[in-house]
């Protein structure tokens, strides 16, 4: 590619997102993964996610939802106990919900004719549960299969997902967009950290649009890949490291709402960015791959003895720093890079509405 093919990704290639600043909670029409399956037993589990408490219960093998605010005085419904199967009583004064519709089947301290039973309700959201993992629909209208939300290959036989779930400062939009962002690996983890000293790094990614529009996806590949620059003026960047002069390859797509997928070849990096509130988020890091059950045990291994330490903590604690120290306000001035920050944030422009 040539300069002026490259001048020719201006400010103008941008594009505008009016939306996008209204979305800081989220987009509710998705499924999110919530927890591991695992995790999820007879006792009430609390999460909060697009601004709103939920709890999450397991009765007779299947998971249940309910918003975690007691209709009558706001107490955690999750602090409750069970007196009835397939109900929940809040703890302060009795109400009895039902766990699959949400109703008030009992006001217990109120007699068994209450005038609330039937009348009053406590929001419930739908669940499913796929590869070891429990996924809530967000949207208030029906939704969609969660085979429509989740990457293709966490439903694979063969696949192994292991992972990391975590809680994170920082609005999810700019968690997303970390990311997607095409400048940063290159400088910022190219030091301190020891999951890059050893990998081939470029010093430069050029791609010219951001990304090309596959399907739901995102994918953005490298239309050019620098080595080692001259810069007027200054030398030569990157500086020299015999183990580190080839380039590496890898591709970046990302698809609504805040999953992205680095390709590396052998395995797949997979990031789900949600909004617990407007200040923080959740940060679920998976590797995923494919084997025989022996490749399967030896991929866990590895990631139990490395991947996880110095990739999903130490090299990713880089990106979550960055994150937490960004102010809410508008990257300006951009430069060529950001034009994958632009192509993300036009995507989140078409952010699916309502399902009925
Ligand atoms: S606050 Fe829950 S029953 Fe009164
Ligand atoms: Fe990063």
């Amino acid at each position: 590619m040539d300069g002026q093919e490259r001048g020719r990704v201006g400010l103008s290639n941008f594009g505008s997102w009016p939306h996008y600043a209204g979305i800081a909670l989220g987009l509710p029409n998705y499924w999110y993964p919530a927890t591991w399956s695992k995790r999820v037993g007879r006792r009430p589990l609390r999460i909060e996610l697009l601004g709103e408490a939920i709890m999450l219960r397991r009765e007779a093998g299947k998971v249940y939802a309910l918003g975690d605010i007691c209709p009558h005085r706001g107490v955690p419904l999750s602090m409750g106990r069970q007196e009835f199967p397939g109900t929940w009583s809040c703890v302060y004064h009795g109400w009895t919900f039902d766990l699959e519709t949400g109703i008030v089947r009992a006001a217990l301290t109120d007699g068994p004719q209450s005038a609330v039973c039937g009348r009053v309700r406590v929001r419930t959201y739908p669940i499913a549960e796929r590869a070891g993992i429990v996924f809530l629909w967000m949207g208030k209208g029906p939704p969609v299969p969660v085979e429509d939300d989740m990457p293709d290959e966490f439903l694979r036989p063969d696949s192994v997902i292991v992972g990391r779930l975590t809680i994170r400062q920082g609005n999810w939009r700019y968690a997303a967009e970390n990311s997607v962002d095409e400048g940063h690996a290159a400088f910022l983890h190219r030091y301190h950290s020891l999951w890059t000293k050893f990998t081939r790094m470029a010093g430069w990614i050029v791609s010219l649009q951001g990304g090309d529009r596959r399907g739901d996806w995102v994918v953005r590949t490298a239309d050019e890949i620098g080595g080692v620059g001259e810069f007027p003026g200054l030398g030569r960047w990157p500086k020299f490291r015999f183990w580190n002069r080839a380039p590496g390859r890898v591709t970046v797509s990302y698809r609504l709402p805040g999953n992205i997928r680095v390709a590396y070849g052998r395995y797949n990096h997979y990031n789900w960015y949600m909004p617990l509130d407007r200040e923080r988020h959740h940060y679920f890091q998976f590797l995923v791959a494919q084997g025989n059950w022996l490749q399967r045990q030896v991929f866990r291994l590895r990631y139990w003895l490395y991947r996880r330490w110095l990739f999903h903590v130490r090299l990713n604690n880089q990106d979550s720093r960055m994150v937490r120290l960004m102010p809410e306000t508008e990257p300006a001035p951009l430069y060529r890079p950001d034009a994958s920050i632009a192509a993300w944030r036009r995507l989140c422009e078409e952010a699916r509405g309502e399902t009925v």
